[in-house]
């Protein structure tokens, strides 16, 4: 399976790649996390990529590109599910024809639709496991234990483009570069909106209805 969740900061794109990733065992793979990586262990990617990161920008296409062409090389049989990428019509172009050399193809693109108040309230209330990546919310989704991950006990932290200043630019990149891949993809293939204002086990529900038939379920 081949799958990318497009919609726009805070709209569940991490949180429901996670639950496909468990539910049909293929990869989670966010640029988002990736390049937080990158910073984490200094890599001159990492160092790259920060600026535009902690403004709300994009980091340049040919750097972007690279990294997930070799993450997407990595990948396990079971296929993958793409989160935060592509995220410019030019990635989105390098993607499907690096996917049509090998014969293959985006077997579904969904799009998560969100508010913009209910994105700034979603992100500014985020908190992030640093170790296993996992993400919760303050008010939506908290941790069994105030402030500590569920899954490893590693303190949580705020990540440092989750203001609502940072927020803001993030959406309004979002508007400008990202959304225009939601119109590419509606040019080559289906792609089904989902509306993610919604408790997130009713999205889940909705997102499932569509991938089962897809992994035989
Ligand atoms: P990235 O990490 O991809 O950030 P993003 O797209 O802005 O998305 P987020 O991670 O903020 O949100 P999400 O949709 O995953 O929401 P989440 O599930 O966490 O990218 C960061 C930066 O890296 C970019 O700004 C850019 O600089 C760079 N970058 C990354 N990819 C790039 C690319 N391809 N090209 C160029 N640059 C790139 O949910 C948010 C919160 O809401 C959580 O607290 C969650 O618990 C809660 N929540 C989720 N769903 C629900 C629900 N249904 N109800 C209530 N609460 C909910």
């Amino acid at each position: 399976m081949r799958i990318i969740l497009l919609g726009a900061p805070g709209a569940g794109k991490g949180t429901h790649c996670k639950r496909i990733a468990e539910r049909y065992g293929v990869a989670h793979m966010s640029s988002g996390d990736i390049l937080r990586r990158e910073r984490a262990e200094g890599t001159e990617l990492g160092k790259k990529a920060q600026g535009y990161m902690d403004a709300g920008a994009l980091v340049p296409d040919d750097l972007i590109v690279e990294m997930m062409s070799q993450a997407i090389r990595q990948a396990p049989p079971a296929g993958y599910v793409l989160d935060g990428f592509p995220r410019t019509v030019n990635q989105a172009q390098v993607l499907s024809k690096s996917l049509a050399a090998q014969d293959g193809g985006i077997d579904m693109v969904l799009d998560l639709r969100v508010d913009d108040g209910v994105v700034v309230e979603r992100i500014t209330g985020r908190r992030s496991c640093p170790e296993c990546g996992g993400v919760y919310h303050v008010k939506n989704m908290p941790p069994k234990v105030d402030g500590i991950c569920d899954k490893d006990g590693t303190p949580l932290i705020q990540r440092p483009d989750d203001t609502e200043e940072v927020v803001r630019n993030r959406l309004g990149t979002y508007y400008r570069q990202t959304q225009p891949v939601v119109d590419y993809y509606k040019e080559q293939q289906p792609v089904y909106e989902i509306d993610a204002n919604g408790d997130p086990g009713a999205v889940a529900a909705v997102i499932f209805e569509k991938l089962d038939p897809l992994a035989g379920k």
